[in-house]
């Protein structure tokens, strides 16, 4: 069970951040709203949260998540993969030393961002992407198994995070799409393909007894309902416009 969330709002120069989407630029007293909202869901799933202020020096700051892996025996603190993201993980890892002795550290050559990386039970999948690179993998790999953990790295070709095209909700049932419906590394799971059109909402999560899913997919939400998980939707359009997911809003532990 999740206890705690480590969440950052959105600050006044959101619009500046990275994005590759073409959906305009986004209206940042929603993006509030809704960065509210996805607040009040993680409450609902009983999680205490920690609400970071806005930090003005990273227009994508509010995208925790890429910032620490975490659970309940370890805490890395990530190095980003772009250079105006790196430093976001400073601020964060001092909320962690709150609940972690130790912060392990990805090191330079090695970079690797919270959004590559999707854990199943004691196994966890590392995406090489443009973020995440294969020497931020090993460095992750040799610290998670000090812990008990292993890891198996997943080559992406277009997504930008792991996580981008995937969840697991627990119960051995994955949610994939595009590029990772074929992967073999995934074949013994329960797949939940996902249709094009609904790609963005292939990145939910399972919070403690609810999924969090992003508003207006109606197919995968009938798919998980179908499942007989509860829902929690959260509109999300605003984080869309600047290649935000669900997961990258937030640390859970
Ligand atoms: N805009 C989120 C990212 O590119 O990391």
């Amino acid at each position: 069970m999740f206890k705690h969330a480590i969440v950052r709002k959105p600050g006044k120069n959101f619009k500046e951040g990275i994005t590759s989407s073409k959906l305009g630029k986004p209206d940042l007293d929603l993006a509030i709203l809704q960065h509210s909202n996805y607040i009040k869901a993680l409450k609902k799933c009983g999680l205490t949260i920690i609400e970071m202020d806005a930090d003005e020096k990273f227009p994508d700051s509010t995208f925790v998540e890429d910032t620490a892996i975490v659970n309940t025996d370890v805490a890395v603190s990530t190095n980003l993969g772009v250079l105006s993201r790196k430093g976001e993980e400073l601020e964060i890892r001092r909320i962690l030393e709150r609940f972690h002795e130790n912060i392990e550290c990805i090191k330079n050559p090695g970079t690797l961002e919270g959004g590559d990386i999707l854990k199943v039970g004691n196994q966890y999948y590392i995406g090489l992407s443009n973020r995440t690179n294969k020497e931020g993998a090993r460095q992750l790999t040799k610290i998670l198994k000090k812990h008990g953990y292993s890891c198996l790295t997943v080559q992406l070709a277009k997504l930008l995070h792991l996580k981008s095209g995937i969840a697991y909700i627990g119960d051995n049932n994955l949610i994939v799409s595009g590029e990772l419906i074929d992967n073999p590394i995934f074949k013994d799971f329960n797949i939940i393909e996902v249709d094009k059109d609904e790609s963005y909402a292939a990145n939910c999560i399972r919070v403690n007894n609810y999924i969090l899913i992003a508003k207006g997919f109606q197919k995968l939400k009938n798919s998980i309902l179908n499942l007989r998980y509860k829902i929690i939707e959260i509109n999300l359009s605003e984080f869309r416009k600047m290649d935000g997911g669900l997961s990258c809003l937030s640390i859970r532990f």
